[in-house]
């Protein structure tokens, strides 16, 4: 397995892999891998014949007050797993590479980045799509892979993908979650063992909602409201529960189509995301 740390080492890679006839797959991530990126690089190395992951922590989609500074750092790690997982290629860029100039031209996707995390972070969305649009013209990959896990991120790249004509194809991965059912992510590491305990009330609530719509509650408010009671019980402090269109992220009062159930909650200082997807004709097992 390669380590490229600079644009030309990467374009180097991929145009070889290219002239092998390869299929070139991207796992973007930020490092700190754990099974749910794993996820992700395996289903790149089934589809494809050359895998690059992707590891940049990128300061463009952190907020003044957010985490950037503090967010774990993995790399000999992170390394090691990629190689255990059949990754062909590691893109570890500097932030200088990245931004060598203060960035000038950003792609912004309307409408679906206003609400979900849109709304408390302001600007990070417009982050993820320009260093996304960076890494898809740097690796030209023919798939790029995401996570279920940031569903709201999903459907921004696919949106932008569509809307700028990137030649390539966008695979969405269901959620990996720990035995308990807390998804993983980078940042549950910063949870102290008491509001790791908590945050499992996350994966609960989203189950409980499963199984009210399962018995007939269509209505958003009163799914809404039985998840918040079981939060706010637990002790996390909601952001927000939102029930919206799986596609167009607008809110939805009545289901009656595929839709997204999503949380972010506070749990001290740390902020965690879930989400499930309900299903008309799939009331069982849709919480991935
Ligand atoms: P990061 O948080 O490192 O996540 C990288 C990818 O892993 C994302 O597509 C995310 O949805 C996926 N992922 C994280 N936890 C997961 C889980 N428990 N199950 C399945 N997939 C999971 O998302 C980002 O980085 C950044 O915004 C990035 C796209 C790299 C742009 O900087």
């Amino acid at each position: 397995m390669n380590i490229a740390a600079t644009i030309n080492d990467i374009r180097h890679c991929v145009r070889s892999a290219r002239q092998a006839g390869k299929r070139v797959g991207l796992v973007p991530t930020m490092g700190a891998l754990h099974a749910g990126h794993g996820s992700l690089i395996e289903q790149a190395a089934k589809e494809c014949d050359y895998v690059v992951v992707s590891i940049f922590v990128n300061p463009t989609q952190f907020g003044p007050n957010e985490d950037f500074a503090r967010y774990p750092r993995t790399f000999d790690q992170d390394v090691a797993y990629c190689q255990r997982l059949g990754a062909d290629v590691i893109f570890a860029p500097t932030a200088e590479q990245m931004y060598p100039h203060p960035q000038r031209t950003w792609v912004e996707v309307e409408k679906l980045t206003d609400g979900l995390c849109g709304a408390s972070r302001p600007g990070h969305f417009r982050g993820v799509t320009t260093v996304c649009a960076k890494l898809f013209n740097i690796v030209t990959p023919d798939v790029a892979y995401f996570g279920q896990k940031d569903a709201q991120q999903a459907v921004v790249i696919r949106r932008m993908v569509e809307d700028l004509n990137f030649p390539m194809t966008i695979r969405v991965c269901p959620i990996v979650r720990e035995p308990d059912g807390l998804a993983m992510s980078s940042r549950n590491r910063y949870l102290s063992p008491a509001e790791r305990q908590k945050a499992v009330c996350l994966y609960q609530a989203l189950e409980t909602c499963r199984r009210d719509f399962a018995q007939g509650c269509r209505a958003a408010n009163g799914l809404i409201e039985h998840m918040r009671g079981l939060i706010e019980g637990a002790g996390g402090r909601i952001d927000y529960i939102c029930i919206v269109d799986f596609e167009t992220l607008e809110p939805v009062e009545t289901i009656t189509r595929p839709t997204l159930v999503a949380v972010a909650v506070f749990f001290g200082s740390t902020r965690l995301i879930d989400n499930c997807v309900l299903c008309l004709h799939q009331t069982e097992n849709n919480v991935q």
